[in-house]
């Protein structure tokens, strides 16, 4: 089978499940997952019964699609991810984007645990991601084009919407406080990265780093989705602070900043789904 029609059987196995349409989908990231728990009329459904999807590994993504309402707008969440850190072909980290359209999705907000380059920034700061650089390495569109998801060459000059941010940054503002933008560099894990590599990042214009988003970004625009970025802060990258990176602290940072951000994309999703 085609990696188009696996991703047909999966949206369909999807559609099969409940009578619910999202045209928005939400990619939760390391200690983000909790933000499920905000969805009323939930259909779950774990990801090892969702026909060719990949299983995620690692602790704290518990891997589970949660369909169903977010303050009165249809959503589909992705309670976890898989990373190509893990062992996964581009295809398997992508699938799951590629399924979220096939069922209906057409607004992406995709969501990540990242550390701080950015000096201004602190543990717990949540960013607007404005841009991205790709250091994994690789290119989630390599291989075969299938012309049913999109074309050859794709552009990517306005990879994170624009309008969908000035919202987040409005809704921010309204809460009182402010949603910091920020260039998302991602390379390929699972280790963090050495002082050098961050000072050279800095230099390259990165304001975080992370492990995640940008393949499922790629494919998104691929499709012609339109995307919105929020990465949260767990820890300052290596030698920006005089402190070493602990997974747990990661875990920790997410569900104490958990708050802030649900009521942030409880406010950012309505108005999204109204364009
Ligand atoms: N996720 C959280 N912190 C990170 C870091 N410093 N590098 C890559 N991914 C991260």
């Amino acid at each position: 089978m085609s990696l188009y029609e696996r991703a047909v059987e999966a949206a369909e196995f999807l559609k099969s499940k409940t009578a619910v349409r999202p045209r928005v989908g939400i990619i939760l990231g390391s200690g983000l997952g909790e933000f499920a728990e905000q969805v009323t009329d939930v259909v779950a459904i774990p990801y090892a019964e969702i026909p060719n999807f990949p299983q995620s590994t690692v602790q704290g993504h518990s891997g589970r699609m949660v369909i169903g309402s977010l303050c009165g707008v249809d959503v589909a969440v992705m309670q976890g991810r898989v990373h190509a850190y893990e062992g996964y072909r581009m295809e398997e980290v992508t699938f799951p984007t590629r399924v979220l359209k096939l069922f209906g999705v057409e607004q992406l907000v995709v969501t990540n645990a990242a550390g701080g380059i950015d000096p201004r920034y602190g543990q717990g700061t949540i960013v607007g991601i404005c841009d991205h650089i790709n250091l994994t390495g690789t290119n989630a569109c390599v291989g075969p084009n299938e012309a049913r998801f999109g074309p050859r060459f794709h552009d990517m000059s306005e990879a994170y919407s624009e309008r969908l941010l000035e919202i987040a940054q409005e809704e921010a503002q309204k809460q009182a406080w402010m949603l910091k933008t920020g260039v998302y560099l991602a390379v390929l894990g699972p280790s963090y990265e050495t002082p050098a590599e961050i000072r050279a990042f800095r230099t390259l214009g990165a304001d975080l780093v992370g492990m995640s988003t940008v393949h499922e970004v790629i494919v998104a625009r691929h499709m012609g989705m339109e995307v919105l970025g929020l990465s949260l802060v767990t820890n300052m990258a290596a030698g920006v602070l005089d402190q070493v990176i602990d997974h747990e602290e990661v875990m920790e940072i997410g569900r104490k900043v958990a708050a802030q951000f649900s009521s942030l994309l409880s406010v950012v999703v309505p108005r999204m789904a109204a364009l």
